[in-house]
């Protein structure tokens, strides 16, 4: 051993030496601990932290496990340990562990409600995760002294009734993630313009009617991402002056009309996730500019009519599928989705030709110009080597397949029925089928039963 490696060593020890003092369980921890254990039903096979809580190894050791300098413990992630049946409804439980800000006990199966003392035995705790699990019942309000609540995250449960009151009494609240669940009731959305640390909103998917009218978020500077799909929403909220907000969701209302050209500019060009797919918009007002950054387009399902939009370099999702554009697709259009790996604009009106530049899209898994009026040729787009899935059909295409279709090697769907193709079918490796060239009058040969000439 050199000196030097010597020297590191010595400290690697000093500092497990000294970190192993500071953090000894204390005794009612340790106890608090070992109940909870009993109390939790678990399946012992699939359990990593649980399963190895025992005496022989000191408890701010244990798996998911983590103590302040004092041996009180502070964190406690119990996720993904294949826990099932009820969370401990007991205070004495919960009570002792005085210093625990976060807890998590998501992706379980848990059943059952969400005990009140969990909201009210806890005195320090700030992220609450139970996410992924089955829990049920109405979320309990009134009496919630867990005041320091910052992240509350019950997203994918069962959860019924009104979403909670006491949340808007939650002055530090940073995350509330509350989608997925069977949330009913209205909410107005300018109840929440007075929580002025709100980082992400996440209401998606359950069975509310938000109310965006005169939601004024003015005072909310730190919003991240708000989700709000499948709300039942008929106006969008006022996010013109949110200058960190990354992430959109208001797919799945009802929202009409124009799609407002500021909404292109909240974040300051920091906007990454957009979807509006699912409503009944019309058209983008103008002039527009998409945020460079944008990964995610999705404005799929409306009515949106004119010009296809031109998108950002960098989009990685561009869904403009079953709307009602009505153009050509311009001529530098694969320039522009270098980088793009899923592309569709299917049941359009789109006419004309398939640009050739759509070859340069080539990190393209999925390419979909079904449903539309294009003509001409299909394009030579051998070289798209990542392309999985090919959707063609439906259109006005011409001429014959190119043989070097046959080069894309990880392609399992293809589709180009339903268009004017003509000439022998190109042999496939991957043995599709029928049903991917039928319907054009001119095509002959296997897996056809019509014979070339
Ligand atoms: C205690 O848990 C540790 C892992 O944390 C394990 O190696 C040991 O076998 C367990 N001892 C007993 C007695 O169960
Ligand atoms: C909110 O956060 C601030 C700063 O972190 C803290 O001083 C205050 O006590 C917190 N409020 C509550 C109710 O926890
Ligand atoms: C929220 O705070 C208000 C007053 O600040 C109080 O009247 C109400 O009971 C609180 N609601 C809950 C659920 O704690
Ligand atoms: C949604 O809530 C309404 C009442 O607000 C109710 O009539 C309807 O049955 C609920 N739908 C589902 C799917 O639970
Ligand atoms: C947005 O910010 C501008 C200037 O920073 C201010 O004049 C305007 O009132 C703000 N609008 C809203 C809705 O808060
Ligand atoms: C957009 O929202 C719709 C409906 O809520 C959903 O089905 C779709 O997967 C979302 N798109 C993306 C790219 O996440
Ligand atoms: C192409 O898009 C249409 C319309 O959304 C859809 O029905 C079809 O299944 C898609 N094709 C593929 C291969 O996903
Ligand atoms: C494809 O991209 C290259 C540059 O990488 C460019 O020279 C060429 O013109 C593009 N092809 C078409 C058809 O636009
Ligand atoms: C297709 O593959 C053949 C043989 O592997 C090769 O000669 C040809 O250059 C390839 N064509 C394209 C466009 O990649
Ligand atoms: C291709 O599209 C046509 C028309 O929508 C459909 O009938 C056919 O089943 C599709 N083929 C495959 C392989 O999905």
């Amino acid at each position: 051993m050199t000196s030097s490696s010597f020297y590191f060593f010595l400290l690697i020890s000093l500092c497990s030496f000294s970190f192993g003092l500071a953090t000894t369980c204390l005794d009612d921890q340790k106890e608090l601990l070992l109940a909870l254990k009993n109390n939790l039903a678990f399946d012992a096979s699939l359990s990593t932290k649980l399963v190895g809580w025992n005496q022989s190894v000191q408890c701010c050791d244990w798996g998911g496990v983590t103590c302040d300098e004092t041996g009180h413990v502070t964190r406690l992630d119990l996720s993904h340990e294949a826990i099932h049946g009820a969370i401990p409804s007991s205070q004495n439980n919960w009570k002792g562990l005085s210093s625990l800000w976060y807890l998590s006990m998501a992706y379980n199966s848990l059943t059952g409600s969400l005990p009140r003392s969990l909201l009210t035995s806890l005195p320090s705790l700030e992220d609450l995760d139970l996410s992924y699990n089955k829990l049920f019942g109405q979320v309990p309000d009134h009496d919630v002294s867990s005041y320091r609540l910052r992240n509350l995250d019950l997203t994918n449960n069962n959860f019924v009734g009104e979403i909670p009151s006491f949340v808007f009494n939650l002055s530090n609240l940073s995350t509330l993630a509350l989608s997925a669940n069977k949330f009913t009731g209205r909410v107005d959305l300018h109840k929440f313009g007075k929580l002025h640390e709100l980082y992400s909103l996440e209401l998606s998917y359950n069975n509310l009617t938000v109310n965006a009218a005169n939601a004024d978020f003015s005072l909310l500077s730190q919003l991240n991402s708000i989700m709000l799909a499948s709300c039942k929403m008929q106006a969008i909220p006022d996010l013109k002056n949110q200058s960190r907000l990354m992430m959109i969701d208001f797919s799945n209302n009802e929202l009409s009309g124009e799609i407002p050209n500021w909404i292109w500019e909240v974040g300051n060009g920091y906007l990454r996730f957009m979807n509006l797919s699912h409503n009944k918009f019309t058209r983008l007002e103008k002039p527009y500019t998409f945020p460079f950054l944008l990964d995610v387009l999705d404005l799929h399902s409306n009515n949106l009519q004119g010009d296809i939009p031109i998108p950002p370099r960098r989009v990685y999702i561009l869904d403009y599928s079953d709307n009602n554009f009505k153009s050509t697709i311009p001529v530098t259009f694969g320039n522009v989705l270098r980088s793009t790996l899923f592309f569709s604009i299917s049941n359009n009106n789109l006419v004309g030709v398939i640009p050739e530049s759509i070859r340069n899209a080539s990190s393209l898994r999925v390419l979909n110009l079904s449903r539309n009026k294009l003509t001409g040729p299909i394009p030579l787009i051998g070289n798209m080597k990542d392309l999985q899935s090919l959707d063609l059909s439906v259109n006005m295409l011409d001429g014959s397949i190119p043989q070097e279709l046959t080069n894309l090697t990880q392609l399992s769907f293809l589709n180009v029925s339903y268009n004017h193709l003509s000439g022998r079918i190109p042999r496939f490796e991957q043995g599709f089928s029928e049903l991917s060239f039928e319907g054009n009058e001119g095509l002959c040969g296997p897996p056809l039963k019509k014979r070339c000439p």
